[in-house]
């Protein structure tokens, strides 16, 4: 095989693209830089917009089309089971127990703009929708009316799903493409692992599957077509790149990762999330009854732990990542890295005939 290798994928049919693999929509780590230097690779790149600003997300899409004229989408998260926020209303008040953190990051005062409610989502998929985005992904709830506008606006709809039952579910409500996210991804997360998740979602669906979680190189992407996907959606590899909008330290701290230093926790958003481990994590041990339910835990922790965000706090701030930064040896820019996964598991594809005499 070589690098003209052609995939003949369900998933690159549906989506016009050459390699099967996607970015993942990482919100605040996958900006035009990152979304732009995948889809050019031959990959599709998603923007991450969970909570992003109705301008700024306009401003990103158009910023990724001046990059490139490849298909690419925009990811957004409708989290299912939350309550919307009182408009205008204060964000809780951080427990007391976190107080020595409020030494070196002074939790940040005033008034919140409400950013995480299903409202706002729904107002940026009108944005996606008037920026003529080709494909949409949803992440932790796809809402039947929302699935239903973006595909009446002629989206291809992706949607991230952690179980059998939520393929079946969302399949019904009208998805493309569905992604089995595995226990092992990077950010919000489900209970099974990759391995077991993907035969099972294939199995109950007929639409292409990507595999999620724990994916950071070739090997994983053939492990996931043998499992019967169509292809990878990647996260946690594309973080160590120069494109991502991550801080230094938290690249740094991938490529450094030896053994899993990881740790499934609802203390950033209030729905379990798997983040790097750190001093700010393991403070919420014996607290798990004060963990608010999503969107007001964000909201609460948000003053202290934004601030220590932008000074690149290793110990503070929520920096979602994927067991897969043990196999990440290189902050590597992103174009290689799609393209080099797609060569060697193509390589690797090629070979398998070897192991049948
Ligand atoms: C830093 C980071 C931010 C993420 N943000 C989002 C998001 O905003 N929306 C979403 O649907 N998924 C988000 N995810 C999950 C990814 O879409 C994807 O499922 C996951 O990264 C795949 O696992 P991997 O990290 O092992 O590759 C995020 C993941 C990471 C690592």
């Amino acid at each position: 095989m070589t690098a003209a290798t052609h995939w003949n994928l369900p998933v690159c049919e549906r989506l016009g693209i050459a390699l099967p693999i996607v970015g993942a929509p990482m919100g605040g780590c996958a900006g035009p830089e990152l979304v732009a230097a995948v889809s050019e690779a031959g990959g599709l790149g998603l923007l991450g917009h969970a909570n992003m600003p109705l301008d700024e997300m306009r401003e990103q899409i158009r910023a990724v089309k001046a990059r490139t004229s490849r298909p690419f989408g925009v990811g957004l998260l409708f989290p299912s089971g939350t309550k919307a926020t009182p408009k205008g209303g204060e964000p809780p008040a951080l427990p007391s127990f976190l107080a020595p953190f409020t030494r070196d990051f002074p939790a940040e005062g005033g008034p919140k703009a409400r950013r995480y409610d299903n409202e706002l989502a729904a107002e940026r998929l009108e944005v996606a929708i008037a920026e003529k985005v080709p494909v949409l992904s949803f992440g932790l709830g796809a809402p039947p009316s929302a699935i239903a506008r973006a595909k009446g606006a002629g989206m291809t709809i992706i949607a991230l799903v952690g179980s059998r039952r939520a393929a079946i579910e969302v399949a019904a409500r009208g998805a493309d493409i569905l992604v089995a996210q595995g226990h092992e991804s990077g950010g919000h997360t489900g209970r099974t692992a990759t391995l077991v998740l993907v035969p099972q979602v294939v199995d109950a669906v007929k639409l292409p599957v990507l595999a999620a979680g724990g994916i950071s190189d070739g090997r994983g992407l053939a492990a996931a077509l043998m499992l019967g996907a169509s292809g990878v959606l990647i996260g946690t590899r594309l973080l160590a790149t120069p494109e991502a909008r991550t801080a230094d330290t938290h690249k740094h701290a991938i490529v450094e990762m030896e053994d899993d230093n990881t740790i499934v926790s609802r203390c950033y958003t209030g729905k379990p999330s798997r983040v790097i481990r750190n001093a700010f994590t393991d403070a919420w041990k014996g607290h798990d009854a004060e963990i608010l339910p999503m969107p007001s835990q964000w909201e609460m922790i948000e003053p202290l732990v934004e601030p220590a965000k932008r000074a690149g706090s290793l110990a503070i701030a929520n920096w979602p990542t994927g067991q897969g930064a043990v196999l990440i040896e290189a902050v590597t820019p992103a174009g290689e890295v799609v393209r080099s996964i797609a060569a060697d598991a193509a390589r690797l594809l090629g070979s398998a005939s070897g192991y049948l005499q």
